[in-house]
């Protein structure tokens, strides 16, 4: 008899499939990050990211609300303030943007659902690095440091559950947890963006915050053909004391993704980006994918490579087709 094996008898029927499935996603492993602009009484579309919008202080409160009524697990915010300057005041300040809508969210939601806060100065400086800058232009590591600790504790004060320190300084998590423990939040986590790459795919997200960046990263975001320096990160975060580490962007670094679950005895988030939202995106406006099938697809795959959560633009939406 030939052939002997047959595996596509576990293929045969739904039912069939259904129980041999190994892999699930569910509402509650997706944060949805969302954008709050300074000054708006409106919602305002973000062009390259086609569904996705600049809210308004009232706007966010409803969105953020209707999210954790479709089931998902948590909120990052990112803060669009309207006045920038060298060092980022805005960031802890706590009449700032996004501790106001921080202060906001904790009110509308306690406890009932994670409410976390990007803790990095790009969207706030007027040059667009994620830290201060030296005398020569470049970022200078220390001086950033003290920048994440006071903005750290404007985030805890105003409400936030939990940080997600992305601006890839040298110490950042450690920093940001003895400011912290001084300040008395202790209970406040942090979801550290452990292993994030000097990518392409945050093209639409430099839009969506008004980023005034000229030049890259590179200095302290990681070069894309690296893998060992990410194992080096991550492991230095745990040991400096994040409570989950982050992979970013995910759909082409699945290979991070899965060592980082390899090593980690803390969870392991990924971040499907601004521009691998775009560009599905744009190819479901034309017609050329099915979104849904799309999304749940690329969100199984982040969650096989051995990802716990997911922040994902699609998070909202994504829970009612996966409930
Ligand atoms: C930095 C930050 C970035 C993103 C999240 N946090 C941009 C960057 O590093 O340039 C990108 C998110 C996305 O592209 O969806 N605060």
């Amino acid at each position: 008899m030939f052939p002997e094996q047959r595996p596509r008898r576990l293929r045969s029927t739904p039912a069939m499939r259904r129980l041999v499935r190994e892999t699930t996603v569910r509402p509650r492993q997706l944060i949805l990050p969302m954008f709050v602009a300074e000054g708006l009484s409106e919602p305002k579309p973000i062009g390259s990211m086609p569904g996705v919008v600049h809210h308004s202080r009232d706007s966010l409160r409803k969105a953020a609300a209707d999210a954790v009524s479709a089931g998902v697990g948590g909120v990052m915010i990112f803060g669009v303030p309207r006045t920038h300057d060298a060092t980022g005041s805005a960031g802890s300040d706590p009449d700032g943007v996004l501790n106001v809508a921080l202060r906001d969210l904790r009110a509308d939601l306690g406890d009932d659902t994670v409410i976390m806060a990007d803790t990095c100065l790009d969207e706030f400086t007027d040059h667009g690095h994620c830290g201060v800058l030296d005398s020569e232009g470049g970022v200078d590591n220390d001086a950033t440091l003290k920048r994440y600790a006071e903005m750290a504790v404007a985030q805890a004060e105003a409400g936030a559950h939990m940080l997600g320190p992305s601006g890839m300084m040298d110490g950042q998590v450690a920093t940001i947890r003895a400011a912290l423990d001084d300040a008395g939040h202790s209970d406040v986590a942090i979801l550290a963006y452990a292993a994030k790459y000097a990518s392409a795919f945050y093209g639409p997200f430099r839009e969506a915050v008004n980023s005034q960046l000229k030049g890259d990263r590179k200095t302290y975001q990681q070069d894309p053909a690296n893998a060992r320096e990410a194992i080096r990160e991550i492991e230095l975060d745990i040991a400096e004391g994040a409570d989950a580490v982050m992979v970013k962007p995910a759909m082409s670094y699945l290979d991070i993704v899965s060592a980082a679950a390899e090593i980690s005895d803390v969870p392991v988030a990924a971040y499907l980006v601004s521009g691998e939202y775009s560009m599905v995106e744009a190819a479901v406006e034309r017609g050329w994918l099915d979104r849904e099938r799309t999304v749940v697809e690329m969100l199984t795959s982040i969650r096989r490579a051995g990802a716990d959560m997911i922040l994902t633009y699609w998070a909202a939406e994504a829970a009612a087709w996966l409930d």
